[in-house]
């Protein structure tokens, strides 16, 4: 994972009149009006009124039996490990070309992590490895529905519930993409989405725990309630509320809720502009795939498009910093994503060496991802692809 490019700091998406940056947060219409009425209204911890209108929001648009709005996604990936119980010595399947967070939270409960690979045609877990890797000690498959396209999920569900193992969700690029019809997050009996200001739908920092098993419901709010039933005492279930459970501080403050509740209002006009420059950058680079210099994303059929993210797949590590580098002098920002996790220090030491990732390393050096963010116009967008295209066929071109 880089850091550095998934989480671009102010100085790095500033914009000037000619810049272009990779992100800028969406603020689309009453964000600045429902942070202040929560100050007017007194509120300002978590579960307030905004928390259960995004709440309900949630389940009432994609059927989930239960929302719960987190601190991030990392928190909600952090909730869901514990939700599964995983204990020292668990396995955890996770695919090495994803953010640290989706390995990371079932490490802080002693899981032994098994890296998969990627497909050839996405980022996305290679499913069809999945059964040599599933050992008694399998505990959860961990999948990430990388630039919000679904991963083959009739296969995940099939092979998670053949051995009653969990399935969970990271559908932190996700939110309003289908699989089948189905909205993601929808198939494992936990997913979790996040709200950081690269996402489509953004509060700052924030994330969702959706909960599809009924059974898990009243455990997790207690997690998320620093290991206490407050939740049930303010609904006046319990006439004073203790310490249950383990858990920590996942709940946002409502004005963080309050953020996302005036996108989520504009929802519908978030998706069609990211929409808009998707398709503008999917039809203008369809001659440099056809020339043999890009590969662009290849949506499953099962797939719907939420327009998360554009990315390309240059054929090298050097194609790939020529690019961005040729785009940088045009003062448009590009960024490569996740390093392999399975490569990192801090676990490479763990990972059998005689199982390479071909697939996680080839995203890692030759996926750059094009700026696509609200306010981005489609005179932008179309410069853009003009600089890429320039610049792919220079490189093309050069003397060998
Ligand atoms: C696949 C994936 N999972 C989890 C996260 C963590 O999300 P958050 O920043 O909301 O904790 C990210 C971050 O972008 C991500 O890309």
């Amino acid at each position: 994972m880089s850091a550095t490019t998934e989480h671009s700091t102010a100085a790095e998406t500033s914009t000037t009149a000619n810049r272009i940056p990779f992100n800028q947060p969406a603020q689309v219409g009453q964000e600045l009006a429902y942070v202040q009425d929560c100050f007017a209204r007194k509120h300002l911890s978590g579960n307030g009124i905004y928390t259960k209108r995004c709440e309900q929001f949630f389940e009432e648009r994609f059927g989930f039996p239960k929302a719960l709005l987190t601190t991030s996604c990392t928190d909600a990936l952090e909730m869901a490990a514990i939700l599964a119980n995983i204990q020292p010595g668990d396995e955890v399947i996770v695919p090495s070309y994803t953010f640290v967070s989706s390995a990371n939270a079932f490490v802080l409960r002693g899981a032994k992590i098994i890296f998969a690979d990627s497909e050839r045609q996405t980022p996305n877990i290679d499913v069809a490895q999945l059964a040599g890797l599933i050992t008694p000690r399998t505990k959860a498959v961990v999948v990430v529905h990388y630039a919000g396209m679904a991963c083959d999920m009739d296969a995940l569900v099939a092979l998670t519930n053949r051995h009653g193992i969990f399935l969970i969700e990271d559908a932190a690029h996700a939110i309003e993409a289908t699989y089948r019809g189905k909205p993601l997050g929808r198939f494992g009996q936990l997913a979790t989405f996040s709200f950081h200001e690269t996402k489509n739908l953004v509060c700052g920092e924030g994330g969702l725990l959706a909960i599809n098993d009924p059974g898990l419901i009243y455990r997790a709010e207690v997690i998320r309630e620093k290991g206490t039933d407050r939740q049930a005492f303010f609904r006046g279930e319990v006439d004073k509320y203790t310490w249950q459970d383990v858990g920590s501080s996942f709940l946002p403050a409502d004005y963080v809720a309050a953020y996302l509740w005036a996108q989520l209002e504009n929802l519908e006009n978030i998706q069609a502009k990211r929409l808009a420059i998707w398709t503008l950058y999917h039809e203008r680079l369809a001659t440099a795939e056809a020339q043999g210099w890009i590969e662009r994303p290849k949506l499953p059929d099962c797939a719907s498009n939420n327009a998360h993210m554009y990315y390309l797949i240059c054929p090298s590590i050097a194609a790939r910093t020529f690019l961005i580098e040729q785009l940088k002098q045009a003062q448009i920002q590009a960024v490569f994503h996740y390093l392999p996790l399975h490569e990192s220090p801090f676990y490479q030491p763990h990972h059998d060496p005689a199982r390479p990732l071909p697939n996680a390393l080839r995203y890692a050096d030759c996926l750059v991802r094009l700026p696509l963010f609200y306010d981005l116009s489609l005179e932008q967008a179309n410069r853009v692809a003009s600089v890429v295209l320039t610049a792919l066929e220079a490189w093309a071109a050069r003397p060998a």
